[in-house]
């Protein structure tokens, strides 16, 4: 070694030593591990029980009826799987101005939860919240006279719905409307029916306005009919607004924070997580990331694991506790493996 290199490199400022082998670089990593209980899998529900249906837009993605959605989870139960996302999709179910059938006894995901509930207990089940799969108009809220979101009506029915999913077994609910006042007004619904702890509120408190939910809304077949959802989901631009979000969803008494799409927001996973540390912090890969690794990958860019760890893993040093993603199934294979 030239005395000129121990001259002039502090000794603290030697990094390479502390990250030889493979064991110290875990070390380096551990905040940033990945195991089952750091992934919620979103899941699609369907009326017709015995079905599967493939999703051309999410490749590898598919809804499920209930009966093979059992089939599906056993084996990703056994892989660790601890908590899901229920989303539902309506087919021939009617869709009317008040999303009638959110709640309605014929929801798939009313109808799957008790069975869920029974055939895995020690799965976690959190269900979206959303008036847009079963309006006419598409839109996550009630329309008033002049065509634009009535508040105070949407928030109303978001906490009937999250109660009937309560009820029928949801151990959380999702609201991913983001309208003012949705939290309150699903807590105090929930206290009145002496649900408040048995059932938590995780809230897309900071859910942005975004190009990455196409294939998502070809899947659960809940495109607005016209116009789009710039008035109620945060202008991208806005990191400002962003924080406010998280503000007022904790102030309403939401148990659990969401940054959403991730990717594109990471700066915002970083300063909630940093603000509000008492929270725990869900982030969500959303359909257009999930498709858009993956053409990657296809294109021989990368490779689909080595890339999506390490993507996922910045998520975590980011602040991201829990991770949903459509990649959960083979995550949960590779974790396994390694192990
Ligand atoms: C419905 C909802 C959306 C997503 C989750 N819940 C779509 C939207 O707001 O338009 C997006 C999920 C994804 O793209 O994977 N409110
Ligand atoms: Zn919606």
């Amino acid at each position: 070694m030239s005395a000129e290199y121990k001259n002039v490199v502090q000794k603290r400022h030697i990094l390479h030593g502390g990250f030889f082998n493979k064991t110290l670089r875990g070390w380096q990593a551990l905040r940033t591990e990945i195991t089952p209980q750091n992934l919620m899998y979103p899941v699609f529900i369907i009326e017709a029980d015995n079905e599967v249906q493939s999703i051309p837009s999410m490749p590898g993605v598919c809804r499920y009826g209930i009966n093979k959605l059992k089939e599906h989870l056993d084996g990703l139960v056994k892989n660790g799987l601890t908590s899901i996302m229920a989303f539902g999709v309506a087919e021939s179910l009617h869709k009317d101005e008040r999303g009638s059938n959110a709640d309605s006894p014929q929801n798939p995901v009313v109808r799957a939860l008790p069975h869920l509930r029974r055939w895995f207990p020690e799965l976690t089940i959190a269900c979206d919240v959303c008036l847009c799969p079963y309006t006419s108009h598409g839109h996550c809220g009630i329309l008033g006279q002049n065509g634009s979101i009535d508040n105070s009506k949407s928030i109303k029915r978001i906490a009937e719905i999250s109660l009937a999913y309560a009820k029928a077994g949801a151990q959380i609910v999702a609201p991913s409307d983001m309208l003012d006042g949705r939290i309150g007004s699903i807590k105090s619904l929930l206290i009145e029916n002496n649900l408040q702890n048995s059932v938590a509120v995780l809230s897309y408190s900071c859910k942005f306005a975004s190009n990455f939910y196409g294939p998502f809304r070809d899947a659960a077949k809940s495109s607005p009919a016209s116009g789009d959802r710039k008035c109620y989901q945060l202008p991208p631009g806005s990191g400002g607004l962003a924080l406010r979000a998280a503000a007022r969803d904790i102030d309403e008494g939401a148990d659990f924070l969401m940054v959403k799409p991730i990717m594109a927001n990471m700066d915002v996973l970083k300063q909630v997580t940093e603000k509000y540390p008492e929270y725990p912090m869900f982030v969500y890969q959303v359909s257009g990331e999930y498709a858009m690794i993956l053409a990657a990958a296809e294109k021989g860019v990368f490779d689909l694991k080595d890339a999506l760890m390490e993507i996922l893993g910045s998520y975590r040093r980011a602040g991201a506790d829990v991770i949903i993603t459509y990649y959960t199934p083979l995550i949960l294979d590779w974790i396994r493996l390694k192990h």
